[in-house]
């Protein structure tokens, strides 16, 4: 079975992209792969100091992530926009993610948790743009990263007023967007992981 690990790039206890997020999660249930919904929040990380990691290598947070990413064949994002761009929260988990171990031996092990997978990307804000400025950004990041980002992405604008009080997308349109990526991610996964 195809594992979905999904995730929001914020911290935020009510923020609208874990909302988004949870949503894509269900809908890649639905589409059949094993989802799991990862808050970030639950995984403090310093920012990334390169003094710190030369004295104690990769945090023991990041390594947990690290982990589940690797255990992961494809990736569900919801990006908030902060200036037209990612999340320093999101961008620090990367650039920690994208290390080698710490072993000082340069095997690129910083790429293990994400060459081969694939990424469908989605956005949600109060303004009226839903975040889709963050996005080309994260997908140009991923991409060096080795993941294959898929075309398609959601930006749902005017997302405080876009979730009915269970936490589904009250907008059938929206809703059937996030289904499609969800569905898009689970099938191109599946085909990378078992061509046959
Ligand atoms: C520093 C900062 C910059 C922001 N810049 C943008 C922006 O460029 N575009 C936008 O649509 N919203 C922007 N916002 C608003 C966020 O998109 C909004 O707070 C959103 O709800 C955050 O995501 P979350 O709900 O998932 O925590 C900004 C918020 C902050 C704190």
């Amino acid at each position: 079975m195809t594992r979905v690990l999904v995730f929001a790039g914020s911290a935020r206890r009510d923020s609208l992209n874990k909302k988004l997020a949870r949503a894509a999660a269900q809908s890649a249930r639905e589409a059949g792969a094993e989802a799991s919904f990862v808050d970030l929040d639950d995984y403090p990380i310093p920012l990334y100091h390169g003094d710190l990691e030369a004295a104690s290598g990769m945090p023991e947070n990041a390594r947990k992530l690290r982990d589940l990413f690797i255990a992961h064949d494809a990736l569900l994002i919801a990006s908030p926009e902060n200036n037209a761009s990612m999340t320093a929260l999101l961008k620090n988990t990367i650039d920690w993610l994208s290390r080698d171990l710490g072993d000082g031996k340069g095997d690129a092990s910083g790429l293990a948790p994400w060459r081969g997978k694939v990424a469908g990307l989605m956005a949600a804000s109060p303004g009226g743009f839903g975040g889709v400025r963050a996005l080309p950004h994260l997908r140009q990041v991923l991409s060096t990263l080795g993941v294959t980002v898929l075309g398609a992405q959601v930006a749902v604008p005017r997302a405080h007023e876009a979730f009915a009080a269970d936490g589904s997308l009250a907008d059938e349109r929206v809703a059937r967007s996030v289904r499609a990526l969800a569905e898009s991610v689970t099938q191109a996964a599946g085909r990378l992981k078992d061509p046959d």
